[in-house]
């Protein structure tokens, strides 16, 4: 690790220093034994609803998933094929024959209860049914199904088995809409198979929207034709001073594909008027008197500003927005507004006004960090809660007075879902400037009741963003984020749920995390070797 910092880094006024039960009793595996099938319920996030029933389902090599005629359902049931072939040695064929048997996708338009990411997931001695109203309902069966399936079909060569499967039904429909996680690629860049490989991760635990966190101080990740020394100039470096690096347009529309193709949206955030360091680098006309400056590449915050009162500046921020909206399917268009230090309250409100009238112009729904307090919020804005328990009342106050003018809210508390922070005050990577975040504290937290005044129906969703002061690798990032983001993956889509249930269902993924070749954290507050 070649890069240690001491509870240094972001956080405006930050301190330094220091699901529901299974309902089927023990887990009857999990583990090293790639034999054992986990009971129907040990999975992460936990299911509305379990009814389990004796015995298993067994995947054979006779075995055919059966798709119909519809071509969402028929993807779906690739994806699962490719998942379970190398491990099982089975053909398992995808085929629009109908029978009893086998692994049956079906969507049905009359399941209206599912929702659009709701399923059932159905196990008999005959067959195991996933039934869902949307093709990403079907989608997120499947990874009910793996997790059901022994621990060593997430391997990549072919294991013993046998692959079975509880019985039982299992139904089960999201508490949020937006369950998302967050990797700030410009304090260091991952690439464009680093971020496939956490995509991948992210839909095992029913994640549906990857926030990328393109431009910061340090680094401009995202190619921008009519600005093109914001990366020819602005991407070269990083935190600690290294080799950057950006996504070209290409890059990114793959990003987008590989996500949509495991039913995540992708966010785009371009931080503005705030750590702006590297744009500013990159074309000094964007600074008050066209003065040269320079990239940053230590983790300081809040010096930076685009200059409100220039024309240019609007025309800057109009071609970026225009053409990160033409990169981006999905409806969310992030425009940062945090820490904004170096900018007057005056031209902050000017400021992101302008701007969110900018992503409204390009047909995107505006999110901002919850700093949007300080502006006259854009209809229909979503904000992004970052504070945590010794946030301020005025500033808490401020999120209230957003969402009594009809903003949305992601909760992304600082001191639970911040997959950068430090577990314990011995670890070497991660910041500590919201505290320590044990994995029993990035539970510890219930969505619907955390803000006080906040309704439940203000709550559009969760995220757990990772920042990359200390990251540099995947295994680095792994390591941050297994086991936090199924905590923050169950708030999301779980309703209640307590830790010391929780905790086992956690200790019964760390099986799959060896299989899959996950680095995660083996944290004392999780029991392991007991399921
Ligand atoms: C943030 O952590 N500055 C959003």
């Amino acid at each position: 690790m070649s890069c240690s910092i001491d509870g240094g880094g972001r956080g405006r006024g930050g301190r330094g220093g220091d699901g529901q039960g299974s309902g089927d009793g023990p887990a009857a595996g999990g583990g090293e034994s790639p034999a054992r099938t986990p009971a129907l319920g040990r999975v992460v996030p936990a299911p509305s609803s379990v009814e389990p029933a004796a015995g298993v389902h067994t995947l054979t090599a006779d075995t055919a998933i059966r798709v119909g005629e519809s071509d969402d359902a028929r993807a779906v049931g690739e994806y699962l094929a490719g998942l379970l072939r190398p491990s099982t040695g089975h053909p398992l064929p995808v085929t629009s024959e109908d029978g009893a048997d086998g692994v049956r996708l079906r969507l049905d338009a009359a399941e209206s209860a599912l929702g659009a990411e709701g399923y059932r997931l159905e196990s008999s001695d005959a067959s195991v049914t996933l039934t869902a109203r949307e093709p990403a309902g079907l989608f997120h069966a499947v990874q009910t199904l793996r997790q059901l399936l022994p621990a060593a079909v997430e391997k990549d060569t072919a294991q013993p088995g046998p692959w079975t499967v509880p019985r039982g039904t299992i139904t089960d429909v999201p508490a949020y809409a937006y369950r998302g996680a967050m990797v700030d690629v410009a304090r260091h860049f991952f690439t464009v198979e680093q971020i496939k490989r956490y995509v991948d991760q992210l839909a095992l635990y029913k994640i549906n929207k990857l926030h990328l966190h393109l431009t910061d101080d340090q680094g401009w990740r995202i190619a921008v034709d009519s600005w093109p020394k914001l990366t020819s100039v602005g991407a070269v470096t990083a935190v600690g001073g290294g080799s950057g690096g950006f996504y070209t347009k290409d890059d990114y529309r793959e990003i987008v594909r590989y996500a949509a193709s495991r039913h995540l949206e992708v966010i785009p955030e371009i931080d503005f008027p705030g750590h702006t360091a590297a744009a500013l680098a990159s074309y000094p006309e964007l600074n008050p008197e066209g003065e040269t400056s320079e990239i940053h590449t230590g983790v300081e915050v809040g010096f930076s500003s685009l200059t409100v009162g220039k024309d240019i500046t609007y025309d800057f921020v109009d071609d970026v927005i225009r053409e990160i909206a033409e990169l981006t399917p999905g409806e969310y268009l992030h425009i940062g507004g945090d820490e904004a230090d170096a900018t007057s309250q005056e031209d902050y409100a000017v400021f992101m006004e302008k701007a969110q009238a900018v992503v409204a112009k390009y047909g995107k729904t505006v999110v901002a960090w919850h700093q949007l307090a300080g502006a006259r919020p854009a209809p229909g804005a979503v904000a992004q809660y970052w504070g945590y328990d010794d946030t301020s009342a005025a500033e808490r106050a401020g999120v209230l007075g957003l969402v009594g003018q009809g903003v949305r809210l992601i909760l992304s508390p600082a001191d639970r879902t911040y997959l950068d922070h430090k577990y314990t005050a011995e670890e070497e990577l991660g910041l500590k400037w919201a505290g320590l975040v044990e994995v029993d504290r990035s539970y510890d937290w219930d969505p619907a009741a955390y803000l006080d005044g906040v309704p439940r129906e203000a709550v559009l969703g969760v995220e757990a963003p990772v920042w990359t002061e200390t990251l540099e690798t995947t295994e680095q990032l792994e390591y941050m984020a297994f086991p936090r983001l199924l905590s923050t993956a169950e708030r999301g889509w779980s309703s209640g749920g307590e830790w010391d249930e929780f905790r086992l269902r956690l200790a019964g993924q760390a099986g799959r995390w060896e299989a899959m070749g996950i680095t995660y954290y083996k944290s004392p507050t999780v029991p392991w070797d007991e399921v």
